[in-house]
């Protein structure tokens, strides 16, 4: 088979990192990134660390106000499946980039696999809740990471190409774990950290820094925690918090964005992680650290139910009272987004389709 995965944000190159080895055992692979992310450390970092491929396309969209982005990686995207004409093309979560690529491909008749298929906030004003409804509703294989995910698609009325594979982010993380682990030390050193005397911090989401008042909220809960907080800011957060002018605490350490193996090994050595990025809250859950999370609601609905995630929102008095009550390491962890064989079940659903030629 001949496939295109598209990826272009920071989440999509650590999911195409499993996949995309497992799939090159069998298929021609091409990979287009759109560069929705283009500085260093939020995407080529993470090609070299995961021993990714180059891009065969580089589309260079770069940043934009959603229907500038989206509309510019369309035909940008269109050209290179007219050229290339694959058997199928591939698109991960519910980034502007995967709502193009899964677009472009449909408009194509071309057959869209969706990666974390099925998953739902409920919240329309989500950027990404539009970007998934959609693209689950063009693809032909929907790859969802768990039953609950399956059930929602089932209520859409979408029962056909359906299938549980579990979460792809757990083949990443077995594949790259280890690595990651062993930079703890160095790290812990370089910061002055104690293992799990440490909280973790990421703060992204347009709901988060778009909105004034919600930055203040968590930049303020963070400077009031009882332990010092290492905070990788986004770009985009850093933009936000100077222009608005607000102070961080002293206990707050603000870092570059991080690659995966260095967020990884953080988020392994830290007491509790405070997040409102989807990717964290399941790697928080895989690694056993407590995630409490900066939104009313979550997709990964699970990590909530089996105790180890909870959902603060912004406001300060419930986040430091979460923080406070983050559940003791001894609390039942059960399997919830499966085995790390996700990449191989998914090579098996494509290879299982008649190919054109
Ligand atoms: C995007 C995804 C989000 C995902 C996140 C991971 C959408 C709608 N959102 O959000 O689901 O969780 O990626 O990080 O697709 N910027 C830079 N350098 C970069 C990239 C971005 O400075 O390399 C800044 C720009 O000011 C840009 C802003 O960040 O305008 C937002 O970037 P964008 O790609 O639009 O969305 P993210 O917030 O990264």
């Amino acid at each position: 088979m001949k496939v295109v995965s598209i990826v272009g944000a920071r989440p999509q190159f650590i999911k195409a990192s499993p996949l995309s080895r497992e799939l090159r055992l069998r298929h021609h692979e091409i990979l287009v990134h759109t560069g929705q992310h283009y500085d260093h450390e939020m995407s080529d970092v993470f090609f070299e660390e995961l021993d990714m491929p180059a891009p065969d396309y580089r589309l260079g969209i770069g940043s934009g106000p959603h229907g500038a982005q989206t509309g510019a990686m369309l035909p940008a995207i269109e050209t290179v499946l007219q050229k290339e004409a694959p058997d199928a093309v591939i698109v991960y979560g519910d980034t502007n980039s995967t709502l193009a690529g899964a677009l472009a491909a449909a408009k194509l008749h071309l057959p869209v696999a969706h990666v974390e298929a099925g998953l739902r906030s409920f919240n329309r004003r989500m950027p990404e809740e539009i970007n998934r409804v959609l693209t689950d509703h063009l693809s032909t294989w929907l790859l969802a990471p768990s039953e609950v995910s399956r059930q929602q698609l089932a209520q859409e009325g979408i029962l056909q190409g359906v299938h549980v594979v579990g979460d792809i982010m757990v083949d990443a993380l077995q594949l790259h774990g280890t690595r990651a682990a062993a930079r703890l030390e160095a790290l812990a050193r370089r910061y002055q950290l104690q293992g799990g005397m440490y909280y973790l911090a990421t703060v992204h989401r347009a709901e988060n820094t778009d909105e004034a008042g919600n930055l203040h909220r968590i930049v303020g809960a963070l400077g009031a925690l009882d332990r010092p907080v290492i905070l990788p800011l986004h770009p985009r957060t850093e933009k936000r918090v100077a222009e608005l002018g607000i102070a961080i605490g002293a206990n707050v350490r603000v870092l570059a964005p991080q690659g995966y193996l260095d967020m990884l090994a953080l988020l392994r050595g830290a007491a509790c992680v405070l997040t409102d990025s989807g990717g964290i809250q399941k790697e928080a859950y895989y690694l056993r650290v407590p995630c409490v999370t900066l939104r009313n609601e979550t997709e990964w609905v699970e990590t909530v139910s089996a105790g180890w995630n909870t959902l603060a929102g912004t406001d300060p008095e419930r986040i430091l009272a979460t923080v406070a009550r983050c559940p003791a390491p001894n609390t039942p962890h059960p399997d919830l987004y499966g085995d790390g064989m996700t990449a191989r079940r998914i090579v098996e659903i494509l290879s299982a389709f008649p190919t054109r030629s």
